[in-house]
């Protein structure tokens, strides 16, 4: 059975799948990040790491929009003399938006259905993947407010589009498409719009296929070591490796090299060990 969450800025239902489909909800305001959307979306953050149920997070926007971004009323010029207020509203935003969710433990897709622009392109890249429809739009728009990509979105475009790209739509705010954020990377997937909820439900379907465990700890390293010199990455990796050995109280490791070596029923480049009868 379905299970809703609600807050006064987001939505979250967790299916009987284990999709949780975390809702951005603010159509009227096309979904921009105001300091309550923030505090929410730490609690549904907190809430989905925390439940066993939850296998995949999708991340969308109700109506028309991702999200238009940092709520230039609410997250800036309302706070700009209040520096307590700011403190709260960045320190919220930065635990969700980057720690939380870049390092969840679970797989987070960004199911992108429309406008994405400045601050959010920080939970899009946060996102493990990202689908989007084909006519989103995306766009640097900050240097049109005289305004940096500040948060992290210099640091993320910087990490995720190639360098020509990157400098290029932080300079001009050209915007661009969903088959364009494909083809710079900055996207896995796009689709018309009509099928992207059941796109984004058969990748969650495939994900949800692998043991948790493992995808959890497979993901992180993937992350982790984009920073780390090259041995630093074989301790890392060698650590982290032992470590699932223990965290995977499944053991799958083990039960795919007796069905491949031993029973020889299975061909793990191609599929998921099976689950232990
Ligand atoms: N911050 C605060 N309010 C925003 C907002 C933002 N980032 N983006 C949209 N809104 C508000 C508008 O002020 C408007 O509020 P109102 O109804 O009280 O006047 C409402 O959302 C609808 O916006 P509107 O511009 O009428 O919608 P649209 O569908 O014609 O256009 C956008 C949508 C996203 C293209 C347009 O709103 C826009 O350019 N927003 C700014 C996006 C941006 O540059 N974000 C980066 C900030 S750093």
């Amino acid at each position: 059975m379905t299970r809703r969450i609600e807050h006064s800025c987001v939505t979250t239902e967790i299916d009987d799948e284990g999709i949780a489909w975390v809702t951005f909800n603010r159509p009227e305001k096309r979904n921009a990040m105001s300091p309550q959307l923030h505090y929410d979306m730490e609690a549904v953050m907190m809430e989905i790491e925390t439940d066993e149920s939850v296998r995949v997070t999708v991340l969308t926007g109700a109506g028309d929009s991702w999200s238009a971004g940092m709520d230039l009323r609410e997250y800036f010029r309302e706070t700009d003399n209040d520096p307590t207020a700011q403190f709260r509203s960045f320190t919220a935003n930065k635990h969700w938006s980057w720690e939380i969710l870049s390092m969840s433990r679970k797989p987070t897709v960004a199911m992108v259905n429309g406008y994405c622009f400045g601050g959010a392109f920080i939970p899009l890249c946060a996102c493990d993947i990202a689908i989007t429809a084909e006519d989103a739009v995306f766009g640097l728009s900050e240097i049109n407010w005289g305004i940096l990509p500040g948060g992290i979105v210099s640091k993320v475009i910087q990490d995720f589009l190639a360098q020509r790209d990157a400098i290029f739509y932080a300079m001009t705010g050209r915007t661009f498409d969903g088959t364009k954020a494909v083809e710079m990377k900055l996207a896995n997937i796009a689709v018309p719009r009509e099928r992207l909820e059941e796109e984004t439900r058969a990748l969650a379907r495939e994900l949800m296929e692998k043991n948790p465990v493992v995808l959890g700890y497979t993901k992180q390293a993937v992350k982790a070591v984009r920073t780390m010199d090259v041995e630093m990455a074989y301790e890392y990796l060698r650590a982290k490796s032992l470590a699932l050995r223990f965290a995977d109280t499944e053991d799958t490791r083990g039960r795919g090299m007796e069905e491949f070596l031993d029973n020889k029923t299975y061909r793990p480049g191609f599929e998921p060990v099976g689950k232990k009868s």
